[in-house]
């Protein structure tokens, strides 16, 4: 098989699909000749809105204002719950399935209705209310979506803070939307490890003014401090509320804000991209529909944590909205073993399964009896997200995973899309292996050159770019507009740019190449250079640093670090471990640089710029293709780094 291959829909697939190749083609062009009419219509038949807007978008790139369903109102909870609750309250809503196979939870929509109202009381008894910011910091349990479903009730804003982030991170993200309160677990257990939760808050927060309270679920029988007054039982609570619950909704404008996610950016801290209500739910329920091709019956498995936008999007609100059944998972795809995906799968008799690259790739590495011991026969369709995928491991996933029956859906998307924006359709796309393919519908990329001048036609390669807006699209950066502004809408007048480099083919599908900026995509996982660089710096014995990706088989790219040292940071072994340690305790375990590399002096312009163009080519190996180094400062250090580098790779 050759990786152009080409996978036609398969004719079963298209007769039972939502959508098939005629229907697409017809309402992608009304989606973009009449976007109005099309989304009014969208919005009327997928959303329950308790009152209707005055206008269907309202836009500006230029001031970067951007509005849906102007004057509409809704509630994202009455959305994902009360709606289902005449015709399918005993479905189960989340198969929660926990770290250890035995720990299985099923939550039907009446369940899951009753908890997030009585969470909703709690948080008001607390002072928690419309517009006021809540910190989520859990591990994948049923009480990180019912808390979220608890906020979007009342008009709280949540911010989920991976549970994987250090007490730093945790920090800076409560600190910079001021949250009021913040929702932890006493630990976390993800495989073989534990997780010290509330030690990690209690750091936190020793430095957090706005919060006043911290709610701590109990997720196993570890005891964890309390400090009296400022902490409580989530479970203690409960019980004391007991059946007196309050099931009022608040009305929410379409624009109001539903949630704010950090995320990292080429420069300075992460940023809080903020989401608002009406859009983004018709953004998510209608491409989780339409994409994942949702029936009432389906079994809906996206492996993403709720700490980043897949968790969000296409665990809790896309799958609830539309009244599936969705699977939490707690683990990790190798625990106990490396058919972990596969027993949930057969378990749980799951039909649509999502996940990231980068498992795949850790997962062929493992071999194929781990996936072949299961009966995978339940499933229907196979998703991606997050990264490029490398047409070996789509092959593999389509071969080995679906026994080649199943439509590979490869979505590209971004935090700050809200929802998916480029990815076949099961039943109307041809899938190539590594192409995102088309635009979903009222989706409208450009590709233009460096200089922006906009490529039209089809084989052509640049920066992907959109048009026009698309009602899941972040509004903001918290509190900083102007960044948002510049970030996205500066750098092409007129467009929106995504950061990432792409392909327009013969046929018009779309290869993302991946970021053109100083992103790094690190195990499905977005980094920015300069922050790493900034954790790098503050373990004491580093004077600079750059940071680069480098190519890793499995997390797709990996993190290398060229570090200039102080005169006075000494010597030894030690040396590397201050430095991995700054990164995990500033960033997270996520950041751990996977090559070091100690080295005299960076390559830098006369005016003092970081030559990264070089650092990278040397990072991948290509020491020849360092290119022209006569405008460098000091030409000589390229030679002294390239041997570095190849001294470390000879052992
Ligand atoms: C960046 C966004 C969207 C949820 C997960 C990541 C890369 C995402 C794909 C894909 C190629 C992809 C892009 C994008 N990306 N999906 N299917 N093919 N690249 O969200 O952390 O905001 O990262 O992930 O580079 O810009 P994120």
């Amino acid at each position: 098989m050759t990786a152009n291959a080409r996978f036609p829909v398969p004719p079963g697939v298209a007769s039972k699909a939502h959508i098939n190749a005629t229907s697409y083609e017809e309402l992608y062009r009304l989606s973009v000749e009449s976007p109005e009419k099309f989304w009014d219509k969208q919005a009327r038949s997928l959303i329950q809105w308790r009152s209707l807007w005055r206008k269907v978008v309202s836009w500006d790139f230029a001031q970067a204002n951007v509005q849906w369903f102007v004057g509409g109102k809704l509630n994202v909870s009455e959305n994902c719950l009360d709606r289902h609750l005449l015709h399918r309250g005993d479905n189960v809503a989340i198969i929660w399935e926990g770290n250890d196979p035995q720990d299985v939870r099923r939550i039907t929509y009446r369940e899951l209705h009753r908890e997030v109202c009585r969470t909703a009381t709690l948080l008001k008894k607390y002072g928690v209310g419309r517009g006021d910011r809540v910190a989520i910091y859990l591990p994948m349990i049923p009480e990180a979506a019912i808390c979220m479903l608890a906020c979007a009730r009342i008009g709280a804003i949540h911010t989920v803070v991976f549970a994987g982030f250090s007490a730093e991170s945790l920090r800076d993200r409560i600190n910079d939307c001021g949250c009021k309160l913040l929702i932890t677990a006493n630990e976390g257990v993800r495989g073989p490890k534990t997780i010290p939760l509330k030690e990690t808050s209690d750091e936190a927060v020793a430095a957090c003014p706005t919060i006043k309270n911290i709610l701590v679920v109990r997720r196993t029988d570890t005891p964890c401090s309390m400090t009296p007054g400022r902490d409580i039982s989530y479970e203690e609570e409960l019980a004391a509320l007991g059946d007196e619950y309050d099931t009022a909704v608040e009305s929410m404008d379409s624009e109001d804000p539903l949630f704010i996610l950090y995320t990292s950016g080429s420069t300075g801290k992460p940023k809080g991209v903020l989401h608002t209500t009406g859009g983004y739910l018709l953004h998510v329920t209608a491409t989780h529909k339409y994409i994942f091709d949702i029936k009432e019956d389906d079994i809906f498995f996206c492996g993403a944590d709720v700490g980043w936008i897949t968790g969000h999007s296409y665990v809790v609100y896309g799958p609830l909205s539309n009244g599936a059944t969705t699977v939490m998972f707690e683990s990790i795809p190798t625990y106990p073993d490396a058919g972990r995906y596969w027993d949930v799968v057969e378990r749980h008799k799951v039909t649509i399964f999502y996940t990231a690259p980068t498992a795949i790739r850790a997962l062929v590495k493992e071999g194929d009896h781990h996936v072949k011991r299961y009966d995978r026969s339940s499933l229907r369709i196979l998703g991606t997200v997050g990264e490029p995928i490398n047409a070996d491991a789509w092959l593999w996933y389509h071969d080995i995973v679906g026994e080649g029956r199943c439509p590979i859906v490869d979505t590209w998307w971004q935090t700050e899309t809200g929802g998916v924006l480029i990815s076949p359709l099961p039943g109307a796309t041809e899938t190539k292996p590594g192409s995102a393919t088309r635009p979903f519908f009222g989706v409208q990329p450009v590709v233009v050159d460096e200089g922006g001048t906009v490529l039209d036609g089809n084989g052509v390669t640049g920066r992907l770019c959109i048009k026009y807006p698309w009602p899941g699209m972040m509004r903001t950066v918290y509190g900083d507009h102007q960044r948002f502004v510049q970030t996205y809408f500066s750098m092409y007048p007129g467009l929106y740019f995504t950061g990432d480099g792409c392909r327009r083919d013969e046929d018009g599908y779309y290869w993302i190449t991946g970021r053109v900026d100083d992103v790094l995509n690190v195990a499905g996982h977005r980094l920015g250079t300069a922050e790493v660089e900034s954790a790098i710096v503050r373990s004491g014995v580093v004077a600079e640093a750059a940071v680069v990706g480098i190519p890793h088989d499995v997390k797709g790219q990996g993190i290398g670090a060229f570090c200039v040292l102080r005169d006075d940071a000494g010597e030894g072994i030690d040396l590397v471990e201050r430095v991995v340690r700054s990164v995990r305790e500033v960033i997270s375990p996520i950041a751990t640089p996977d090559a070091l590399w100690f080295v005299s002096g960076l390559p830098k312009t006369r005016s003092g710029k970081i030559m990264r163009r070089i650092l990278r080519k040397i990072g991948e190996g290509e020491y020849a293709a360092v290119g022209d180094t006569t405008t460098l400062a000091e030409p000589s250090v390229v030679e002294e780094i390239v041997e570095v580098v190849k001294r470390s790779r000879d052992v």
